[in-house]
């Protein structure tokens, strides 16, 4: 760790660090416009920001991070070209990161209507899904061709399809509708991270946001790295967490297990500078 991400880090507390951080990946195109680039160029510098922050969540322990990488709507609206060169950046990272995933026991998953992305891009999610499947450590989840609203709408029609013929248990609940989601065999998402200062959700995880913090920085994603990360669950970390009651202190509700706060709290500083190119 350089001196500021050490003194950030110091000062956590590492019993209540966030279960699962999810973070929008916003500010690409005005990074690369800042600098007279083409747009594509922020999404290949949005890149080594996956890297770092990856790498330093699961350095933290953090059990769960899933990264909105491409909603429903960027496939649908932006320019073709552009949408080519994200399908491109995405097989060239999955490629290029398994080995690094693996280095950092991380499983890849991802959530959103794959089957609607090109037949070798599929192909491609699934290897690197499959070639880190027996990691235990971190779930990384990409968002990809991701919006909440289809997401509820394939949970409603999942429910419908269980209950068909069933009228006894046409009784829906939280925990039903919970269960249909893309995110089921995630934890409880408790943090969500915007980068580039727009105050919205775009479409993101919207069931899900139920009881999370929110915060908003005004780094663009490609300048994002570990220290930033550090700084966001500093700020998750000085939140009162009330789910709608009294004040408790942050994630009292459900308390981060002993062992994994033991561990986090064993990580040398060193351990927590990315390895990655
Ligand atoms: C938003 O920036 C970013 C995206 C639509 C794409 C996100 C892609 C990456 C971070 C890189 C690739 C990621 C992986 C996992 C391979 P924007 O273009 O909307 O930026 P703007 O709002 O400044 O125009």
């Amino acid at each position: 760790l350089n001196p500021k991400e050490a003194k950030v880090y110091a000062e956590l507390d590492p019993e209540r660090l966030p279960h699962h951080i999810a973070i929008i990946m916003d500010g690409n195109g005005r990074w690369a416009k800042r600098r007279h680039l083409p747009r594509v160029a922020g999404h290949r510098a949005g890149v080594e920001a996956v890297r770092a922050t990856t790498e330093t969540a699961a350095r933290l322990h953090i059990p769960a991070l899933t990264l909105y990488a491409f909603s429903e709507e960027n496939w649908k609206k932006r320019p073709r070209a552009e949408v080519a060169f994200l399908m491109g950046l995405l097989r060239h990272y999955l490629k290029q990161e398994v080995p690094l995933l693996n280095e950092n026991n991380i499983r890849l998953g991802y959530i959103g209507r794959e089957r609607e992305l090109p037949a070798e891009v599929q192909d491609c999610m699934a290897w690197a899904r499959e070639a880190t499947a027996r990691n235990s450590g971190m779930k990384l989840t990409l968002a990809l061709n991701y919006s909440a609203r289809t997401e509820l709408v394939d949970a409603v029609n999942g429910l419908l399809r269980e209950v068909a013929g069933n009228s006894a248990a046409a009784h829906v609940t939280e925990q039903d509708i919970a269960r249909h989601l893309y995110t089921h065999h995630l934890p409880e998402l408790d943090f969500v991270i915007r980068t580039s200062g727009e105050m919205r959700l775009s479409n993101f995880l919207l069931w899900q946001v139920a009881y999370a913090e929110i915060y908003v920085t005004s780094t663009l994603w490609p300048d994002f790295r570990g220290l930033h990360l550090l700084q966001a669950i500093s700020e998750f970390q000085k939140r009162e967490r009330r789910y709608g009651g009294l004040i408790e202190p942050v994630s009292a509700a459900e308390p981060a297990p002993p062992e994994r706060a033991r561990a986090a709290a064993a990580i040398p500083a060193e351990a927590l500078t990315p390895t990655g190119k």
